[in-house]
């Protein structure tokens, strides 16, 4: 067929036609990665050989000069004809808010997450509701049809007009999406796919990205909509090449607590929407349903107590109001635990070493657990006001009037920092009943602000902070 194997290293670009640990020329460790050569590409290639675009074309990311050749000439941005995004709707609310408002055709899509998480259920349940409208391929590299069958039926899947494809081969599904042309196709997974030509295993980096490669080039030229499910390695990146993320339109990641029932996307990298949108499913026996008002899910209890507090955290274009929980024991060890689960380890020690010089609490004395109830990931620092807040409420064994919430972040010199999207926040707080808010001063609220029914407590500094959401003064020993 005209293909062979190169070994191309990753540092250098030098090419070998054999596998070595070490790179010869450069001297690099396992850098080098076999790579296909067809000989129609190097034909096909020639004669731009000279331009500055093929230079790139070398490492096998797909570049301007994968597409079919048209016309090579540069035209004024003025003269390219425009074309209105026609966006498929993928049948989820939630999973259209996160491509930022549906598919778009020819993309390509990678959703990634841990294992069992539900990647499969949901690509499924997506694809069986745009069978309805469009034509769909599931291609099931890694369960047989069989599997996949019996999934769709536990699902609720009906007549719809799907079209199922259980092969691992590259070449087979090549032909199958040339043959059917279906608007969206859905791979799962990218890295059970095989590519026959190439020496290595499914799911080494050479596979991954010829497979990736060659996929994309056909959705780009037939305007289908690849969705691809990518698996995460044990360190939670998503395992495969990085530039398997370089050539995908948009990155999102399904994650959530496996002991828990809700599952959070996120898109990690969107070429036609905004990143860090947040969508919320939960996982039930009959497939994930969409959670369209996430905020009870992370609301804890109606009943407060000691040691939680509230906070509005924001995902993208959503606020999200959250309860966090601590513990603060007399501790029995050496050094004093501290645990977080939901909020940097790090961010904590920072807040508790804020809380011991500013206000003189002792608190390496102590242990400190802090949670994040539901389960969510709060890395924005807007949470620190809350986190303070509700361990010095467990340490003092306060309780915070009901309907408080707080939201700032925390200096190293004990001052409270403006945040970001305060009104959007206020506002899903008044929403849901809440009552009171304890913000940093000179916040700037416009106008919108004039409209949300909460009480605005604003302090300048943490110490401020705690006594207006506390009700007492708890660098008081007598508080
Ligand atoms: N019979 C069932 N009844 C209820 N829930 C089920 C059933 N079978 C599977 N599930 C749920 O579906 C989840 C598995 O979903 P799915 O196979 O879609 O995950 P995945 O991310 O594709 O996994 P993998 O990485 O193995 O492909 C299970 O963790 C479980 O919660
Ligand atoms: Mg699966």
């Amino acid at each position: 067929m005209g293909r062979s194997s190169l070994y191309v290293c990753q540092t250098c670009g030098a090419q070998t036609r054999q596998f070595f640990g070490r790179c010869a020329a450069c001297g690099s460790w396992n850098s080098l990665v076999e790579q296909v050569v067809t000989a129609s590409d190097t034909r096909r290639r020639r004669p731009v050989a000279s331009s500055a675009a093929a230079a790139g074309a070398g490492g096998g990311a797909l570049g301007a000069t994968d597409l079919p050749p048209r016309s090579r000439r540069s035209e004024s941005i003025h003269t390219v004809g425009e074309r209105p995004l026609q966006r498929l709707g993928s049948g989820y609310g939630e999973l259209d808010r996160v491509l930022g408002g549906g598919l778009v055709p020819g993309s390509l899509v990678l959703v990634g997450g841990d294992p069992g998480i539900g990647k499969s259920t949901l690509l499924l349940q997506s694809a069986e509701a745009m069978a309805a409208r469009h034509s769909v391929l599931y291609v099931s590299a890694e369960e047989s049809a069989q599997q996949v069958k019996l999934r769709w039926r536990r699902l609720g899947g009906d007549g719809s007009q799907l079209q199922l494809l259980a092969e691992t081969d590259l070449e087979l599904v090549l032909q199958e999406l040339e043959s059917l042309r279906p608007a969206v196709a859905i791979i799962d997974s990218i890295q059970a796919l095989h590519d026959g030509d190439l020496a290595s295993a499914p799911g080494s980096v050479a596979q991954v990205r010829e497979c990736a490669a060659a996929l994309a080039r056909i959705a780009k030229r037939q305007d289908t909509a690849l969705l691809l499910v990518g698996h995460v390695t044990k360190e939670g990146m998503l395992a495969g090449p990085k530039v398997l993320e370089h050539l995908v339109d948009a990155v999102l990641t399904f994650e959530g607590d496996r002991f828990a029932s809700h599952r959070l996307l996120r898109a990690v990298k969107n070429r036609f929407g905004a990143t860090h949108e947040l969508g919320v499913f939960e996982m039930r026996d009959r497939g994930l349903v969409e959670v369209t008002n996430p905020s009870e899910l992370f609301l804890g209890s109606d009943e407060p107590s000691a040691g939680t507090a509230t906070i509005v955290a924001c995902e993208g274009t959503r606020a999200l109001v959250v309860e966090l929980q601590s513990l603060v024991s007399t501790t029995s060890y050496a050094s004093p635990r501290r645990t977080a689960t939901g909020i940097g380890t790090n961010r904590l020690h920072q807040i508790l070493a804020v809380l011991e010089k500013h206000l003189g609490l002792p608190l390496s004395r102590f242990d400190c657990y802090l949670a994040v109830a539901g389960g969510l990931e709060v890395e924005e620092p807007a949470a620190d006001l809350g986190v303070a807040t509700a361990v010095v409420a467990s340490y003092r064994d306060l309780t915070l009037p009901p309907g408080t919430v707080l939201v700032g972040e925390l200096g190293l010199g004990g001052q409270l920092r403006p945040v970001g999207q305060l009104e959007l926040r206020l506002q899903e707080a008044a929403r849901l009943g809440f009552r009171r808010a304890v913000v940093p001063k000179g916040s700037g609220l416009g106008p919108m602000a004039a409209g949300i029914d909460l009480q605005l407590m604003e302090a300048g500094t943490v110490a401020e902070a705690l006594v207006m959401a506390l009700g007492v003064n708890p660098a008081d020993d007598r508080a």
